[in-house]
């Protein structure tokens, strides 16, 4: 590893701060990072979110106890129940809840408005320069469409207490744990980094530990503490390249996990099997060096494949 971060990470508590965008039946918080805008909506039923055109596609994530959407784009619409994942093709798109609830939404950093209107759009003004530049992958085997995926399909009953669920587009990874009902144990935590990507850790139920250890460069009064904070739920912490981190719940009740990546991580998305949806885009044509971006203490399905 090297270098120092570029910048603290962001923490919302989505609880504690107002929308981005107020409306009567919906609000909206925006967090950004470098490449990537995570949009967070809690919805009232008849609530419409119009989109008039992103020129990539965007992910809509609805949680166990989320709202029911219905969600049209490109000639189709599509009813996203809670518990699902919906990829949305380029272009202009509308969400219509028809129920209450939270849902997410991460779009790329095309959406210029988006990023923004983010809540740490100044965190970000000088436009990330340590990342590596965001790269659009290529399109879809059978064309840009709605890609929908209920998740309880992908849950083991009896398999591990971490079950990773990654699904990758042309411009983004997310990996969508399967919520953990047992708490993590303190033996067995996996501190690692990445040299040039960021990571958001979106959680929307369950409290939440993000440890995080900022290197050291040589001006000390420049030294950023460790941080052990806890967050409360529904939150998204944007974790900068370099920080050493490893995330730990520590809530009484079930919670909920998705890392976020953007652009896709080349490490996971080259592990045969490991991205769910994996036969429906093409990998890109990337030098091996391209891989090794992350470093440290890493359990078996975190390693490259
Ligand atoms: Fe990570």
């Amino acid at each position: 590893m090297t270098g120092t971060a570029a910048r603290r990470a962001t923490k919302s508590e989505f609880d504690k701060m107002a929308p981005q965008i107020a409306g009567p039946r919906a609000s909206t918080w925006i967090t950004r990072g470098g490449n990537f805008a995570v949009v967070v909506s809690a919805v009232e039923p008849g609530a419409v979110l119009e989109r008039a055109h992103d020129p990539e596609e965007h992910m809509v994530i609805v949680p166990q106890n989320g709202p029911t959407l219905s969600i049209s784009a490109g000639g189709k619409t599509i009813e996203a129940k809670a518990d699902s994942l919906t990829i949305v093709p380029p272009g202009a798109s509308t969400i219509t809840a028809t129920s209450k609830g939270l849902f997410a939404q991460i779009y790329s950093k095309a959406s210029t408005d988006l990023m923004a209107l983010a809540s740490n759009a100044q965190t970000y003004a000088d436009g990330a320069p340590e990342l590596a530049p965001p790269d659009l992958w290529p399109a879809p085997r059978d064309g840009y469409k709605l890609r929908h995926y209920p998740l309880a399909q992908y849950v083991k009953a009896d398999g591990d207490r971490i079950q990773p669920r990654v699904f990758r587009s042309t411009n983004m990874l997310v990996n969508l744990f399967v919520p953990f009902r047992t708490r993590r144990e303190t033996v067995g935590l996996s501190p690692h980094w990445h040299d040039d990507f960021e990571q958001a850790s979106l959680t929307l139920s369950g409290r939440w530990v993000h440890h995080m250890r900022y290197n050291w460069g040589p001006d000390l009064d420049s030294w950023i503490p460790d941080d052990h904070g806890e967050m409360t739920t529904p939150s998204v912490i944007i974790i900068p390249a370099t920080v050493v981190h490893t995330s730990r719940d520590v809530g009484e009740e079930e919670s909920s996990l998705c890392d976020i990546f953007c652009p896709p991580r080349l490490d996971f998305a080259r592990k045969k099997g490991f991205v769910i949806n994996e036969d429906e885009y093409p990998l890109p044509d990337l030098p091996a060096e391209d891989l090794g971006k992350t470093g440290g203490s890493l359990l078996a399905w975190q390693k490259p494949g």
